[in-house]
């Protein structure tokens, strides 16, 4: 990184990125997807994490199903504003399209390293005044705490759903672990916290070295699963909702128990 306020902005990007050359994490998650944001070098790199992780699109796909039901959840408590970090290449189902269909002024701030993913966010957004899209390092939570966006949008007196939803594996721990420390402490009482994490403790752990080996090569460092006493950590004092951190799929209901090739567990926790 070259910038090291953590925040950047589109047309004053990385000067060394080569976009269609080297694989993002953002854009592998949206070829698992099936969406069309991404290039050769992410097909190829999706291709070959799912011969490691036969299941990881299976994963995906929980997990983006775990994100809607998280925010109506937050939605149902009463949140009216989302800080979406690590939101990814714009989908079906995004955070704003959800929350303001039921709520049309709420207001939603994704965040995101990938320069890629904050532009698509960007286009989809020009006409939202309640949305918007920041490309930030989440290591650095001043500057998305500080950026312009988020306090313009985001009130800080009010509650505010954070989104940490399949990022974290992607930051080491010890840039992960005081970064989250600062967002939840930023949080006013009555706040909730989302987590989607990858689990070191399935049948992925035999995939374990070759998925960090092909993220390695991408614009995160990392890809690590840690133990579920390892992801608790990140809830802080927030107090997690039923049914607690389980897997993925299962939140807040259903799933027979049987992870199957499932690598990845959930949980919503609400700041007191
Ligand atoms: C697997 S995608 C998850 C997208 C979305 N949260 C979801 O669950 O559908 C992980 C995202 O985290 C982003 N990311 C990774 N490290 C990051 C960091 N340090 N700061 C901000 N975003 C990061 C990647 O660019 C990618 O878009």
């Amino acid at each position: 990184m070259t910038d090291h306020s953590g925040v950047s902005f589109l047309g004053m990007g990385n000067a060394d990125a080569d976009y269609s050359s080297r694989p993002s994490s953002a854009r592998i998650y949206d070829a698992l997807l099936g969406g069309s944001h991404n290039f050769s070098a992410d097909r190829e790199a999706a291709k070959r994490l799912l011969a490691m992780l036969p299941a990881a699109g299976e994963m995906a796909r929980a997990n983006r199903a775990f994100l809607h039901r998280a925010v109506q959840f937050m939605l149902d408590a009463g949140v009216r504003q989302f800080l979406d970090i690590g939101s990814g290449i714009p989908t079906v189902g995004n955070v704003h399209e959800i929350a303001q269909s039921r709520v049309p002024d709420a207001r939603v701030v994704y965040v995101d390293i990938d320069p890629v993913a904050v532009a698509h966010a960007g286009e989809i957004l020009r006409d939202n005044r309640h949305a918007t899209a920041v490309q930030a390092d989440m290591r650095f939570p001043e500057a998305i705490l500080g950026h312009p966006g988020v306090r313009r949008l985001l009130d800080p007196d009010r509650p505010i759903g954070l989104l940490l939803v399949a990022m974290l594996h992607f930051v080491p721990d010890d840039d992960a672990y005081p970064a989250v420390e600062r967002l939840v402490a930023s949080l006013p009482p009555g706040s909730y916290v989302a987590i989607s994490h990858g689990v070191s403790e399935t049948a992925a752990d035999a995939a374990t070295d070759g998925v960090a080996d092909l993220y390695r090569r991408t614009d995160v460092s990392t890809a690590t699963g840690r133990s579920r006493a390892q992801i608790m950590r990140f809830f802080g004092d927030a107090v997690l909702e039923p049914p607690g951190l389980v897997w993925v799929h299962e939140w807040p209901s259903g799933g027979d128990g049987a992870p199957g090739d499932m690598a990845v567990v959930a949980g919503v926790a609400r700041k007191p």
